[in-house]
């Protein structure tokens, strides 16, 4: 549904994320390999583009200055890698699910980039500050100019893979200055930008040192997307509190003057006040001497000044899973007689509880614990007919408050486990790893209730996945109403995770209830699911993105037409 037929097939979309969906890992031996990343962005935009077949830039997971693993076979041969055996260029692979191939540009960080701005202000400053500071955000300004540093190298790569009128869609927190950026080096493409977690309360959001600057780069976009509606609201009230523009209607008013004035490309911050003056006559001559405009560009700067302003468009698209794909896991041979086995090496308890997440401290998992430890201790669950099985990733563990949350949860898992575990049966089964996507199903599957308990979150798409593969629609879903997934799915349990009652409540009643009531509840989450999939989501937001682009090109797209 994209607004000129024409854009799909001769400008093949370009994605810009901070995590590609595969990363380069080292095993035991010290040598390195690929492996499939986690996390939702990954899980949500890989369909996409292996649909698309376009190209995807993205870090690798690895620092670019690690040391080289041992013999020749380290990396794929040839000397245009870097240390971790990663090709400095361009190359293409084939997709996991339909093997259709599309390109990786992979964009290196040296390691100390990896602790500054991935660990640092992209984990350490924007995370906890957009998840509602449930962790302590913290503000330091080297982490802050390693975040501009390599949001200009994004930008730069997204720059050379973008052909003339391409769409390029930056997505996440990790990238939040690239819109911009990117606008700076190329005003012909169209750019969409999508924020995966949460935006926070403008009294909340206020308190980055960098607030303005963020909102600047984000609004480069001519679309901003965002997980629920009151995300996009935030963002609206912090662009009219903290610049004073104009906002109306999912539009922002971009005034010109401002953007030439505030130029990125020179690379140095511009002092501005909330009244929004700034002083860069120098910045702008930076810019000018750097990139003399080409021909289009001049002609749009001339579009532009007619109206002085450019149209930033902003609104909530809700993320989705690829519905297809987790139902045929779920209708899978193979997957139903790895979850019956899953079933019989747990004990073949009558209900299996279960929680999957990464090992962050937005999830909850905390609480979920405390909730079913309490119900133990009180003796209204059993481990002779129940288990917990806790799937924990590992994530970002260079980061203190993920080491510290790792001690939390084991502790509390060991002391469930040491209070209530018999010689047979445990009452927690905890793990800590990475798994592959088939197992992961057959979790799902061998699950009666699934427990999503995160104190922000800003979709969830474990609920949704889990909905997706359980084709026998007797599962039930406990779902915390601080994820964007609660917006959708109306018919599953939603508890408020801080209070810990209301988890046990939900659990006693999910492992109490009927076989009818669990089919009423699933087939309908099942439809939201299936009509509101990754699909959907993607064309959604790239059908909107070529409206908004037309509008800020507007005559002159239809003179040529
Ligand atoms: P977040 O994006 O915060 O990690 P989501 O729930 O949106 O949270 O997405 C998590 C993704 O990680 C899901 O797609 C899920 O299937 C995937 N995943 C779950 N368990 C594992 C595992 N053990 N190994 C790798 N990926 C996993
Ligand atoms: C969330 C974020 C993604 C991120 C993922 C995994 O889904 O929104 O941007 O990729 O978590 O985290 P990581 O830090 O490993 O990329």
């Amino acid at each position: 549904g994209s607004a000129d037929p024409d854009d799909g097939a001769s400008c093949p979309l370009v994605v810009v994320s901070n995590r590609l969906p595969v990363e380069r890992v080292r095993d035991q031996d010290g040598r390195w390999h690929w492996r499939a990343s986690s996390g939702g962005l990954v899980t949500a935009l890989e369909p996409v583009v292996e649909r698309t077949g376009g190209v995807w830039i993205g870090w690798p997971g690895t620092a670019s200055d690690s040391e080289r693993g041992p013999g020749p076979g380290s990396g794929s041969g040839g000397g245009d890698e870097d240390g971790a055996g990663i090709p400095t260029e361009p190359f293409e692979v084939a997709g996991p699910s339909t093997g259709r191939p599309f390109t990786i540009a992979p964009v290196p960080l040296t390691a100390e980039e990896v602790e500054r701005y991935y660990e640092g202000f992209s984990n350490g400053t924007l995370w906890p500050l957009y998840h509602d500071v449930i962790a302590q955000p913290e503000y330091h300004r080297i982490w802050w100019d390693a975040y501009k540093e390599v949001n200009h190298r994004f930008a730069q790569a997204a720059a050379e893979a973008a052909r003339p009128g391409s769409r390029v869609w930056i997505q996440d927190y990790q990238l939040q200055l690239v819109p911009r950026m990117l606008r700076e080096l190329r005003p012909d493409v169209s750019i969409g930008f999508f924020n995966h977690i949460p935006f926070p309360a403008p009294g909340i959001y206020a308190q980055l040192p960098w607030r303005q600057q963020i909102l600047r780069g984000l609004l480069g976009a001519d679309l901003v997307g965002f997980q629920r509606a009151g995300d996009a609201r935030n963002f609206a009230q912090a662009v009219r509190q903290l610049l004073g523009w104009t906002v109306h209607r999912g539009v922002v008013e971009v005034p010109l003057d401002d953007e030439a004035r505030t130029g990125w490309a020179a690379r140095r911050d511009t002092t501005v006040d909330l009244a929004g003056q700034s002083d860069a006559g120098r910045s702008a001559a930076l810019v000018a001497e750097e990139m003399p405009p080409t021909r289009s560009e001049r002609e749009e700067a001339g579009r532009e000044a007619g109206s002085g302003r450019r149209p930033s468009h902003f609104g909530a698209f809700p993320i989705s899973v690829d519905f297809a794909s987790w139902d045929a896991l779920g209708n899978d041979p193979e997957v139903r007689a790895r979850a019956s086995q899953i079933r019989h090496e747990l004990g073949s308890p009558r209900t299996v509880l279960l929680g999957v997440d990464r090992l962050d401290y937005t999830k909850g998992i905390s609480h979920r614990l405390k909730a079913y430890g309490e119900l133990l201790d009180e003796h209204r669950l059993d481990v002779g007919d129940t288990i917990l099985v806790e799937m924990a990733i590992p994530t970002r563990e260079g980061v203190s408050a993920y080491q510290d949350l790792r001690e939390e949860v084991e502790v509390a898992v060991s002391r469930i486990n040491g209070d209530h575990s018999t010689v047979g049966r445990s009452a927690v089964q905890y793990m800590h790893r990475n798994l592959p996507r088939r197992e992961v199903a057959a979790l799902y599957e061998a699950a009666d209730v699934l427990l999503v308990t995160s104190l922000r979150d800003g979709m969830n798409l474990v609920a949704k996945e889990y909905i997706a593969a359980s084709v026998d629609i007797d599962g039930v879903l406990i779902l915390s109403e601080f994820t964007g997934a609660a917006d959708e799915l109306r018919q599953a349990l939603i508890v408020n995770p801080h209070d810990v009652d209301a988890i046990k409540e939900a659990i006693v009643r999910a492992t109490r209830m009927s076989p009818r009531e669990r089919a009423r509840r699933m087939r309908q989450l099942r439809r939201t699911v299936r009509t509101h999939d990754v699909e959907a989501w993607s064309a959604g937001f790239l059908a909107e993105l070529d409206r908004a682009s037309a509008s800020r090109m507007g005559p002159w797209r239809r003179r040529e037409a």
